[in-house]
């Protein structure tokens, strides 16, 4: 049974990657933030700008406990958003249904990969440079990332095919797939 979720800083590759295992092991995947999206009838930034950060966490909460509960029993690749793990209880719950992955990414790479990226990250749009913000939140988050984990991969200068590949080879050695 392959119950898999993605945590990592934004930019660190989680729903390319997620893509692309959902594909290759034949199996759902889903992007945390698309169902919020979905599950609230907003985008996320509108949701930041109406209910803040702490309204946020608490609809990515719900929402990561309704996905939890209409996937149990089955399997599943889960891209979260990066600030999941902020939350106690959805660290706790990331730890007991899935298999955690950490994509781990240097600052210079996030930097890169969001500003090509060019979507709207209300948590990047605080005053300071991309880069320095990154760096704060990676720094504040990299405990928390680590707890939530089963298993980290570093991403650093390589494509998501190699990543999920990466993540495929100690897939089959936990369950002989
Ligand atoms: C956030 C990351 C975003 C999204 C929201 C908050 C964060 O997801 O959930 O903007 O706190 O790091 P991605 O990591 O998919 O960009």
């Amino acid at each position: 049974m392959v119950r898999l979720a993605l945590v990592g800083m934004m930019g660190s590759g989680k729903s390319s990657v997620a893509q692309m295992l959902g594909t290759r092991l034949q199996i759902p995947y889903l992007d945390l933030d698309e169902e919020i999206e979905r599950h609230t009838g907003t985008t996320i930034p509108k949701l930041f700008a109406e209910a803040g950060e702490s309204g946020f966490r608490a609809a990515e909460r719900a929402v990561l406990e309704d996905v939890t509960a209409a996937f149990r029993g089955r399997e599943l690749i889960l891209a979260t958003g990066g600030g999941v793990v902020t939350d106690p209880s959805a660290r706790a719950l990331l730890r007991r249904e899935f298999q955690t992955v950490w994509l781990q990414a240097t600052v210079a790479t996030l930097a890169q990969r969001v500003r090509a990226q060019a979507l709207e990250r209300p948590l990047l749009q605080q005053g300071e440079g991309t880069e320095q913000r990154l760096s704060e939140l990676s720094r504040a988050r990299e405990a928390m990332y680590c707890d939530a984990a089963t298993f980290s991969v570093t991403v650093d200068g390589k494509t998501v095919g190699e990543v999920a590949e990466e993540i495929i080879r100690w897939v089959k050695r936990q369950t002989g797939k």
